[in-house]
Order: structure tokens, then sequence, then C-alpha cells
């Protein structure tokens, strides 16, 4: 079916500057890692799209590796972007790509080299058939390489037009500054920085976010739900068809401990109180932080963006809730 994107779809949605950039990013984004695979139902990842973009979502977060199987989700993405975001629509998107883990065979499909790097994005391009992507990330740090040569590569495919940002993702304090260096030496800064960072993992509190802050550098965390636990969806059990109901899903049934549900129950009663739901209340507890740009989520269904993007409503917090979630936390 023909898709004309909805008129009103700037009207709802809260932009905010990335960094000291030029770019504003939606204060939800959405990301390909589950749901969009070869294994996966297109139109449900297409339905998915479509209703993100007449929300207001302009950013679209991937990966080489998205699937299963890797390299799917890309494939996945370029179909849509085909059938429904043709001539100036691209113009209105900022699509991401990254390399850093293990995409094919052998010692150049991995980590990185400048050899990996740049191979993986020509691979990423032809995948979406894209000419360029909007930010290109190291996907993860490389212990056996120089600095000086992963952010390079990243340099090149901005000087080669393929890129036009780059971004870093799960290096810690340290290995950002350094990367952050070289990268302002080479005269390409460094957009975005892609961390982990939820309710449940809060590494980022420890440093990175002050490094960003200092240096210009937009914040996206990732697996702001820790993957679907920081919502309604495991209350009661593990339900069918739940990311950790699967086989191929990232999150284990094994994650799923007695004592995290505890937290979750009492998170979500918390959340009852505020008048929103659980997913709402973990995405607004990020997006409370100034440093944020951009909450990175996924959705296996049109119906749980639209109660994410809800989050919008209320992102403000009281300091007895703030403490309530801390004492929760412990
Ligand atoms: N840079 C990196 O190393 C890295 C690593 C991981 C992810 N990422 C990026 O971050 C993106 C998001 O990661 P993520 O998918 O783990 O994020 P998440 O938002 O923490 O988890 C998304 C999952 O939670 C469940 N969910 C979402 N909204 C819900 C709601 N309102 N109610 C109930 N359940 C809900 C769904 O799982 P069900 O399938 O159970 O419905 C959904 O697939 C990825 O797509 C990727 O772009 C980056």
């Amino acid at each position: 079916m023909h898709y004309a994107p909805a008129a009103d779809r700037y009207n709802n949605m809260t932009y905010q500057r990335c960094g000291k950039s030029g770019i504003q990013l939606p204060a939800i984004s959405l990301g390909l890692w589950h749901n969009f695979g070869s294994i996966d139902n297109f139109e449900n990842g297409r339905s998915i799209i479509r209703h993100a973009f007449d929300k207001g979502i302009t950013h679209f977060d991937l990966a080489n590796n998205y699937g299963p199987v890797p390299g799917s989700a890309e494939e996945n993405f370029g179909r849509i972007l085909k059938k429904d975001f043709s001539g100036h629509l691209r113009d209105e998107l900022i699509i991401s790509s990254k390399a850093g883990y293990t995409m094919w065979p052998g010692p150049y499909g991995d980590f990185g080299s400048r050899k990996y790097l740049i191979s993986s994005l020509d691979q990423s391009l032809q995948r979406m058939q894209l000419e360029y992507v909007d930010i290109f990330y190291s996907h993860r740090p490389d212990p056996n390489t120089p600095i000086e040569e992963t952010m390079g590569a990243l340099h090149s495919v901005v000087q080669q037009g393929k890129a036009l940002y780059v971004g870093l993702s799960n290096y810690n304090a340290e290995q950002t500054k350094a990367a952050l260096a070289v990268l302002q030496s080479l005269g390409t800064p460094c957009l975005i920085h892609q961390p982990k960072y939820s309710m449940f993992e809060r590494w980022v509190e420890g440093g990175l976010l002050d490094v960003l802050e200092a240096n210009g550098v937009g914040c996206i965390p990732f697996s702001p739900l820790a993957q679907g636990l920081l919502t309604d969806r495991y209350l009661h059990g593990i339900p069918a068809g739940s990311r950790a109901s699967k086989p191929s899903g990232f999150l284990q049934e094994n994650d799923i401990t007695p004592e995290k549900i505890e937290k979750v129950k009492k998170l979500h009663a918390l959340a009852q109180q505020r008048g929103q739901s659980l997913a709402q209340m973990a995405l607004a507890w990020i997006l409370k932080d100034k440093r944020i740009t951009t909450v990175l989520i996924g959705a296996s269904s049109v119906a749980q963006l639209d109660d994410n993007l809800d989050t919008l409503k209320n992102t403000s917090f009281s300091k007895e809730e703030l403490d309530t979630i801390e004492t929760i936390l412990k």
C-alpha cells in the first residue's frame, strides 16, 4: 500500500541538539537490532518504521550485524526506504550504521582496523541502497588497533562522503577521551556516543557523561528499557513471543531473575502512581538528564512504540520520586 507520511509529523515530537553540533535528534529514536531481520515479519517492521516517522522519529539506528541473519536488518531497511521513503524524504532522516563486532570470517571482519571499518561501511551502503549514512560508528573499542587507525578510518569515510558524521559506541570514559582527541586533531569531531544506559545499567554516570558534556558530544543510550525488563512485559512470567522467549533474542531467560522482577514490580507501582507505564517512566528517567540527546528504543509492535512515544507527556520527576527510585534500585 502506498505510504504518505503524516502531514503533522513534526508537531508532537521534541527535538534536542546533539552536543554542540548542528544536528537535532528526536527525544526518542528507533533501533533495528531486533525485530527487523530476515527471521522477522517484514510488514510488521515496515509498519513500525512508517508509524515512527509519522510521529516525528527521524532517527533510525542500524549496524552491519543486525538481523538475524547479520546484515538482514540493513537489507530490510533498504527495501522499506525504497518502497516508502523515496524522493527527498531521505533528507528528513538520520540513518546510522556501525562496524566493530564480528561480521565476516577471517581477521578483517571484526574490531577496529581501517580495513574492516571501510569495507564494512561499503557493504552497509549496498545493503541499504544508500549513497551515504548520516552517522557511522566504531561499534566497540579495539584493544589491539591503535586508536589513530580506527579514528583515521572514521575521518576517511567522512572525507569520502560515505558518512556525514561519526560516533563512538561502548567506549569507556578514558577510551572516549583518547578517541575524541584524535578525531579533533583530524578535523572530524565526534557527533555522538552510544552507550548502554538504563535504571539497571548505570556505568555512564561514573565519568562518561561528564566527558561527553565537556567535549560537546551528544549521547544516545541504548537498551534504555533493559531489553524489555523495564516494562510490564515480564511482570507475570515470560510471555510467548517476547524477546526473552526467543532463542535468537539477546535477552536470556536467566536474565529475568526474581530479584530483578521484585524491583520491576515496585517501579511499576511507582509508574502507576505517576499515571504512566513503567516503560514511559524508565525512558523519562533517562531523558531527565540534559546531557542525554535521545533515548534509543527497540519495539516489536506499533502499540509498544506508541506507549513509548507517550513518555514525552511527562518527563519530570519530583525529588521524592527520584529518591524512591534510588531506594528501589539499591
Ligand atoms: N551500540 C550497541 O552496542 C548496541 C547494543 C544493543 C542495542 N543497540 C541499539 O539500541 C536499540 C535498542 O535496543 P533494545 O532493543 O535492547 O532497547 P530496549 O528499548 O531496551 O528494548 C526493546 C524491547 O523491549 C520491549 N518493549 C519495548 N517497548 C515496550 C513497551 N512499551 N512495553 C512492553 N515491552 C516493550 C520489546 O521487546 P519484545 O520483543 O519482548 O516485545 C522491545 O523489542 C537497538 O535496536 C540498537 O539500535 C546498540
